[in-house]
């Protein structure tokens, strides 16, 4: 038998920089197999660029990611198109493409990687909108749907290749609670029904913790904490506290970094 390990990503004292402003530095973290974990931090933290990284969609400056065992620094181009294949992404906008139906933003990527029959995919577009519950919606148009049922059927879209690895950025943002919700629930529908494992990347602390297996909180380009949402609701450090529970200032500075606010006020440097 082939053993698996534990960690299905497991990255090490990442570093990366976009022109002067150092994302990461030294980051770590492991995400294991068959859970959800999420990825919290203040928005510009550098989440989705965390994102990026892990598809190789970015290069880091230096540290290693290992996805299912294999460096991914190593791949060729044609393994890397395997290994992203294997991941199903929820971007942060969920865009669907407007100008055709939901069944076939659903179908897109079926029609577009693989050579099944229209029946075929009338049977899998179908199972898929049925597991989020709008199989009734395949003919509707994307701008016909409410904002929570727009982000169910990109779901629907990001799990229509089977995909081992689930990643989501931001997917509650602007829903309003009730479709917040059922988005959650979905998320752990998807991972145990689908026997995949989760990326969940948040800034919305209260639906993490509801959801998540296993959370890293990041901060300076560092994992600041980590834990289950029930160890991190305990952790005594200013940050965590100030994060869990949604303090606007604490150490991670409600302003950000501007000129002085007197001096621009009075124009000073207007000259
Ligand atoms: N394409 C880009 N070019 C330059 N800087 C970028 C680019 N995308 C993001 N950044 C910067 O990288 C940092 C992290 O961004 P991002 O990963 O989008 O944060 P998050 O998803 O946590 O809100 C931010 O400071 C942002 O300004
Ligand atoms: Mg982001």
């Amino acid at each position: 038998m082939v053993s698996e390990s534990e960690n299905l990503i497991e990255i090490t004292d990442l570093c990366f920089s976009r022109g002067a402003r150092q994302v990461f530095n030294g980051l770590n973290i492991n995400i294991k197999r068959g859970l959800i974990t999420a990825i919290m931090g203040p928005s510009g933290t550098g989440k989705t660029t965390l994102l990026r990284l892990i598809t190789r969609q970015l290069i880091p400056d230096s540290g290693t990611i290992i996805v299912d065992g294999v460096d991914i620094s190593t791949l060729n181009r044609a393994d890397l198109y395997k290994l992203r294949r294997r991941f199903g992404m929820l971007f942060q906008n969920g865009a669907l493409l407007t100008d055709i139906s939901v069944f076939e933003n659903v179908a897109f990527p079926l029609r577009e990687h693989t050579n099944l029959s229209n029946r075929l995919i009338r049977h899998v577009v179908l199972t898929k909108l049925h597991a989020v519950g709008l199989r009734g919606a395949a003919d509707m148009m994307p701008s016909q749907l409410s904002g929570g049922m727009a982000r169910r059927v990109a779901l629907a879209r990001a799990i229509v290749m089977d995909p081992e690895f689930l990643i989501y950025d931001e997917p509650f943002v602007g829903l309003d609670p009730i479709s917040m919700g059922v988005i959650v629930r979905l998320v752990r529908k998807m991972n145990d029904a689908l026997d995949i494992s989760s990326i969940l990347v948040s800034h919305d602390v209260d639906e993490i913790a509801t959801v998540a297996d296993c959370s890293y909180l990041i901060s300076d380009g560092k994992v600041a904490a980590s834990g289950s949402p029930e160890e991190l609701q305990k952790a005594s450090s200013a940050l965590v506290q100030q994060f869990m529970h949604g303090m606007a200032d604490g150490p991670v500075a409600f302003h950000f970094e501007a000129p002085d606010y007197t001096e621009q006020l009075l124009g000073r440097d207007a000259d």
